[in-house]
């Protein structure tokens, strides 16, 4: 008899950086359209997804962030920075839009590739990004890092490479970091990207001292390696380097017709930005964490001076939604993209358009959407991370080495090692443990639709190295006996299903 049983797969990622730490936020604390940088006090042209301090809102900033007895979504009670990217939707030829399922969260990186890194002052703000880039001046891939400009002035080149589209395969190498800067096209994620598509964003890490400007991106500039090298003149204050990722299950839409859009009406990926409000208790705390955390792990868990919470309580820290987007359709599935917003296609720039709910633009006045496939996008086979690249290549974390370190072979200790990491997922409670199972006859369960395969990623450290654990949910038809492994396997995917649900309720 032929039953199915659910395996974990771990994939191994050895990097090495300089001094860095990750800031899981493995909640959103809202989804909607604010953004109380560039659309301080309104309702912004499309929707975001935020993380980070629950003092949100449309006039957040420094002071509500950290308000008295706020909350966070990031493991770091001390950090209410509010950290924010546009969401991903698919768009079906007929005009059916669906927003499509975020995983596990998101990652900060605070990295110091710049010497001397100074912490972000009180009130600080800055974007990354362009909303309406549509356009990517190539080549494809990056030529060597030795061959680009030492002077940093050409700002749009770097702020182009500043931005990934990491096609996430974990069964084979992985792509490095800030390697493709636009969306891959939809046949190439059907065949490559089978565990979905992870976005990038580098922000730029030379200031000028200021902790604001008018366009909320002048008072910072990218040195001229995007993540290090020369910064411009007068642009000598050297802050962390900041690098977001999130993760979205793209290969729920394998073998569908349509494409990927950013929410700001994006099918290209190259209007990918985001934005920070520093919400960190105080710049002093931020800079004795800068000074002190110098651990290579990266590991939050390894700075004394931070004060880890569970993901659980995380999970609680939501913003009010304002009453006017209370109304809004924003995951669908519904007509045209979240919230009635044009594709535009480029390569031109995107233009300005009226927006529900903002200076009394009445909905009817907003154009329709139509799924068109009227720009090109690269056509290539896939490529993982080569090693002589790699180790010139840009990102957050370059990809130095891989390894399996597990399928599903018997293999517990790799699952226990996965399972029991404590920045994995806080580690199952008394009620949440399943007992041992003799028989494995449940059948992956299908709750609502297809489920992401990507469980969670994780982080381990190993002699000065950082092991990435991507943990992975595998439907496995087994044959035989249960094996301990497959009972024990078992036991994984209910916490597993566990772990989901808190991610779910956001
Ligand atoms: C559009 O197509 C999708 C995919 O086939 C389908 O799920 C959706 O119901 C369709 N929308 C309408 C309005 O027919
Ligand atoms: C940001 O800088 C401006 C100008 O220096 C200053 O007036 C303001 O108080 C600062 N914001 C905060 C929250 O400190
Ligand atoms: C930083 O740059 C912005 C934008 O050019 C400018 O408004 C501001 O005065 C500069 N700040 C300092 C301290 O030079
Ligand atoms: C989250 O909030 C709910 C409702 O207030 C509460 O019952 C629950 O205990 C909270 N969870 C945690 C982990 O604090
Ligand atoms: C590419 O995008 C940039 C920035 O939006 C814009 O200035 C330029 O005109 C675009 N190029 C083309 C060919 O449209």
């Amino acid at each position: 008899m032929r039953s199915q049983a659910t395996l974990t797969t771990a994939l191994a990622l050895v990097s090495t950086v300089s001094a860095f730490w990750r800031m899981p936020c493995r909640s959103q604390t809202g989804v909607g359209r604010l953004d109380p940088i560039m659309d301080a006090g309104e309702v912004s042209d499309h929707v975001h997804t935020i993380h980070g301090g629950g003092g949100f809102g449309f006039d957040a900033d420094y002071a509500t962030l950290n308000a008295r007895g706020s909350c966070t979504s990031c493991e770091v009670t001390q950090d209410h920075s509010a950290y924010w990217t546009p969401t991903l939707h698919f768009l079906y030829p007929n005009g059916t839009s669906v927003m499509v399922q975020q995983v596990g969260g998101m990652l900060a990186y605070y990295l110091y590739y710049l010497d001397d890194v100074k912490a972000f002052p009180a009130g600080f703000q800055m974007v990354a990004g362009n909303k309406n880039t549509r356009n990517f001046t190539g080549p494809f891939p990056d030529t060597d890092l030795s061959s680009w400009p030492t002077d940093p002035s050409d700002q749009f080149f770097l702020e182009q490479r500043a931005l990934g589209f990491n096609c996430l395969n974990y069964a084979k190498d992985p792509e490095p970091s800030l390697y493709r800067h636009q969306f891959p096209t939809k046949d190439y994620m059907d065949a490559n990207c089978a565990d979905g598509l992870r976005l990038e964003l580098a922000f730029p890490s030379c200031g000028n001292g200021s902790n604001d400007s008018l366009d909320h991106k002048s008072h910072m500039k990218y040195p001229s390696l995007v993540k290090e090298g020369n910064c411009p003149e007068g642009y000598d204050v050297n802050h962390p380097f900041l690098f977001f990722e999130t993760i979205w299950a793209t290969n729920t839409f394998a073998g569908e017709d349509g494409q990927f859009v950013l929410s700001m009406g994006d099918p290209t990926g190259t209007g990918y930005h985001g934005d920070f409000i520093m919400g960190w208790e105080s710049t002093q705390f931020l800079q004795d964490a800068l000074d002190t955390c110098q651990n290579p792990s990266g590991d939050i868990q390894d700075c004394p001076m931070f004060n880890i919470q569970s993901d659980a309580i995380g999970a609680n820290c939501t913003f009010p939604m304002p009453d006017a987007l209370l109304n809004d359709d924003v995951k669908g599935p519904r007509d045209g993209l979240a919230v009635d917003i044009p594709l535009q296609n480029g390569p031109q720039p995107a233009t300005q358009y009226p927006v529900a709910g903002r200076s009394s633009v009445p909905t009817s006045s907003i154009p329709s959407t139509t799924a068109s496939a009227s720009f090109s996008l690269p056509t290539l086979s896939y490529t993982a991370a080569n090693p002589s690249i790699t180790s010139t290549a840009m990102g957050g974390i370059v990809v130095n080495k891989v390894s399996i370190a597990s399928t599903s072979s018997a293999t517990p200790s790799e699952t226990d090692s996965a399972a029991s990491s404590p920045t994995a997922w806080s580690a199952p409670s008394a009620s949440e443990s399943a007992p041992a199972s003799s028989s494995i006859t449940e059948a992956p369960s299908a709750t609502s639709g297809p489920a992401p395969d990507i469980i969670a990623t994780s982080y381990l450290t190993s002699s000065n190295q950082v092991v990435e654990l991507v943990i992975e949910e595998v439907d496995v038809t087994v044959t035989a006996t249960p094996s301990a492994a497959a009972v024990a396997a078992a036991k994984h995917k209910r916490h597993m299903h566990k772990h989901l649900h808190h991610a779910g309720r956001r």
